[in-house]
């Protein structure tokens, strides 16, 4: 039976095993969901033996396992190294899901007209990654499996991927390999497929303005003593001139600037700003001044606040000046720039734009580096042929916002340039409540994946 068919007669089950997955609530963000990372992770390495792998393993790390798993059909056969991740994000705000995130379900939308699952962690990244394990069960069942694989499947992706690095270079020998796919990104539509070929890099921030050593009474005191959140709004507007330019002193030093040429290239990537303002239901779009939105998202640097608190926020009207006010500030980064060094950079501008009547703390999260990879590798070569031969289309090379920080890591220690060859829409709501992923998504997904498999081997022996 060819992969194809294979495939065709056994889509309900890769469905139904893509849902059992999804039932595992599996957040490594919070420790109340322990045990249901620990046990997705046990799902991923019985997936892996069954599919057809020699070994299947679970590595401890000091935090969530790495699940490890390889089928060696030729030492002198070229090895794909598949990466992703079981971990998902948080669901909250559980009350803004249709349907609760841990019980998908099927619905058609109006990009997945086919259906799109809903549920955590379908498009990010359970949904994606196992459409490597299905290819590859395909590929075994159907005695047509041209290179060899291993996976390495993560489940602290969501986090940071605090224990990935290490393991990644005490373990060089069992991960080496001629390409790395990774689908963990999005494609611009199922009518215009696409490659990534940049992702942004992360510099996450959290700081806390105290003002005085208690909360005061806002008559008594208000107008008299600073009020940190006033203070806090002020700090964090000033960070930004009118121009949507980052004030930080040095924060654009190390921005690779794009020529002219590049610029209009990337630029020729189909995308309907009428619509992207539709779908968001927003009016107008905002950004850094002299760029366009496919610019702003994937060349340009940016300084976002996730999250700021402090002061009253319960039931009714509370008068009050609170002692402190804290957020959470994160800057996706670009082409030369180095977290750390934006780190300190925030750190130290933050200090010193704080006015004498408060004191700040400031604590540097994780961060990690931008990455842009190579259009015309041999795997991407690979990759463009499995999805002209899937979608009928030669897949435009695009640069997104996102990060994946595992990837700038690959790059420097196994010396390999990843392929992001994702199959998820921008509109699939990751991270959000709702999250989905589209059926036909998955399934074509599989196929393609199939499909690099093929011609990577016949363009290794060329
Ligand atoms: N899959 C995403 C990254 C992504 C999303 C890339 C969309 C391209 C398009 C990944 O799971 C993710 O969420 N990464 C974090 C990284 C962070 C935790 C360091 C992100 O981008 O916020
Ligand atoms: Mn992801
Ligand atoms: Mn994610």
């Amino acid at each position: 039976m060819s992969v194809t068919n294979f495939i065709q007669n056994n889509k309900d089950r890769f469905l139904n095993e893509l849902l059992d997955l999804l039932r595992i609530p599996s957040v490594s963000a919070d420790p109340k969901f322990k045990n249901a990372v620990f046990a997705a992770a046990e799902f991923v390495k019985e997936s892996l033996i069954k599919a057809g792998a020699d070994t299947a393993e679970i590595c401890q790390t000091k935090g969530y396992p790495i699940v490890y798993g390889e089928k060696i059909i030729d030492p002198s056969a070229p090895t794909v190294l598949v990466y992703g991740h079981y971990d998902v994000q948080p669901a909250d705000p559980y009350e803004l899901w249709d349907s609760p995130p841990f019980e998908p379900v099927i619905k058609k939308t109006e990009e997945h007209p086919q259906g799109a699952i809903f549920a955590r962690g379908s498009a990010d990244d359970k949904g994606q990654f196992y459409m490597h394990v299905k290819a590859f069960e395909a590929m075994m069942a159907s005695n047509d499996l041209p290179c060899n694989v291993k996976f390495m499947i993560e489940g602290e992706e969501e986090v940071g991927s605090d224990n990935l690095d290490k393991f990644v270079i005490d373990n060089k020998e069992k991960l080496k390999a001629d390409v790395i796919l990774i689908s963990d990104t999005h494609m611009i539509s199922m009518k215009d497929p696409s490659i990534t070929v940049g992702l942004r890099g992360m510099a996450y921030m959290e700081v806390e303005v105290t003002g005085a050593n208690r909360d005061l009474h806002s008559g008594t005191y208000g107008g008299a003593v600073a009020n940190p959140i006033n203070v806090l709004c002020d700090m964090i507007a000033s960070m930004k001139d009118e121009n949507d330019h980052i004030t930080i002193p040095g924060f654009y030093d190390k921005v690779a600037e794009l020529t002219a040429e590049q610029r209009a290239r990337l630029n020729e990537a189909p995308f309907d700003l009428d619509e992207y303002k539709k779908k968001l239901k927003i009016a107008e779009v905002h950004g850094e001044k002299g760029y366009t939105t496919i610019e702003r998202v994937g060349i340009r640097p940016t300084l976002d606040v996730n999250g700021i608190w402090g002061g009253y926020i319960g039931e009714g009207a509370k008068t009050v000046l609170p002692s402190k006010a804290s957020a959470k500030i994160s800057m996706r980064l670009v082409p030369d720039q180095d977290w750390h060094e934006i780190s300190k950079l925030f750190e130290d501008y933050f200090r010193s734009i704080a006015p004498a009547s408060v004191t700040v703390k400031v604590k540097a999260h994780h961060g990690g580096s931008p990455a842009v990879v190579s259009d015309s590798s041999v795997g991407y070569q690979a990759a463009e042929k499995a999805m002209e031969e899937t979608f009928g289309k030669r897949p435009i090379p695009t640069r997104e916002g996102g990060s994946i920080p595992i990837v700038a890591l690959f790059q420097k220690e196994l010396e390999t340039d990843p392929i992001l060859f994702g199959f998820g829409l921008d509109t699939d709501a990751l991270h959000s409540p709702n999250e989905h992923y589209g059926v036909a998504n998955y399934f074509i997904g599989i196929e393609t994946i199939a499909a690099f498999f093929k011609h990577f081997k016949t363009l290794s022996n060329q």
